[in-house]
């Protein structure tokens, strides 16, 4: 499979087009950014790591029932993916308290909820992905009500999955963001990554901050962090 041509530069990835018109190529790049852009950096090695760790958790998912984009990792940066209209709302379920949600009710960080918590944003950059409601997004026709049924119920059991699974190699899923496309004929499906830009992982004994927050906070120690995860969850996997 090879690229044709580039449909869309983002913060951390590209796409490119095939000559097949139902999949892309998405090629992940080592540039972060936080704070909608205004923070920006290098990550080395992130695009390597993200690309694998995204692929093992959408193969993780599809064993348990979730459609996802993935279809085939092509080399270290680059995976072979279902092309998908993104549906603009980025979709956040939290465990614990971190982040926006500490900040937002002025709670410290930490707080492990009972239950699961869901909220989306507006996916644009121009407002800074405002948070909204499901009127909001019917009102703006983002989506549609049983789309977002759909995106819900997903979502939440994509949280029960990830979280077992990152458990048994010793993290602690804190919060994460998740995208979903469209395919042609209607179907939701899971698109874009899942990786330590866009999760919280905390090491389950110490807590330590697994993720892209060493980056947004200038922790230091983010390449080895983005490693330590790599390792974790695929060990030797070549
Ligand atoms: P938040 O606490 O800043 O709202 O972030 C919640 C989760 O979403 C966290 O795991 C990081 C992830 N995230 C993204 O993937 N992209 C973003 O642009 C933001 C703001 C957060």
């Amino acid at each position: 499979m090879e690229k044709t041509a580039q449909l869309y530069e983002g913060k951390a990835k590209k796409v490119f087009a095939t000559a097949d018109e139902r999949l892309c190529i998405v090629s992940y790049k080592d540039s972060a950014t936080a704070f909608n852009g205004e923070k920006k950096g290098t990550i080395y090695g992130k695009g390597v790591i993200n690309n694998r760790l995204t692929n093992r958790l959408m193969r993780l998912l599809e064993e348990n029932g979730i459609p996802t984009h993935f279809i085939e990792e092509l080399n270290d940066r680059e995976t072979v993916v279902r092309k998908a209209a993104i549906v603009p709302l980025e979709v956040i379920i939290r465990n614990i308290s971190a982040g926006s949600f500490a900040k937002r009710f002025g709670v410290e960080e930490g707080v492990v909820f009972e239950s699961p918590t869901f909220e989306f944003s507006y996916k644009s950059d121009a407002l800074g992905d405002p948070l909204m409601n499901d009127y909001h997004a019917l009102a703006l026709g983002l989506a549609t009500e049983p789309e977002l049924e759909t995106i819900r119920a997903y979502a939440f059991r994509i949280n029960d999955i990830l979280k077992a699974f990152l458990l048994e190699h010793g993290i602690t899923l804190v919060d994460f963001k998740l995208e979903f496309g469209r395919l042609p004929d209607g179907t939701i499906i899971l698109a874009d990554e899942i990786s330590p830009d866009t999760c919280r992982f905390w090491d389950v004994r110490t807590h330590e901050k697994l993720d892209k927050d060493r980056f947004r906070r200038d922790l230091g120690g983010v390449e080895a962090a983005y490693e330590e995860v790599l390792r974790r969850l695929l060990g030797d996997e070549k």
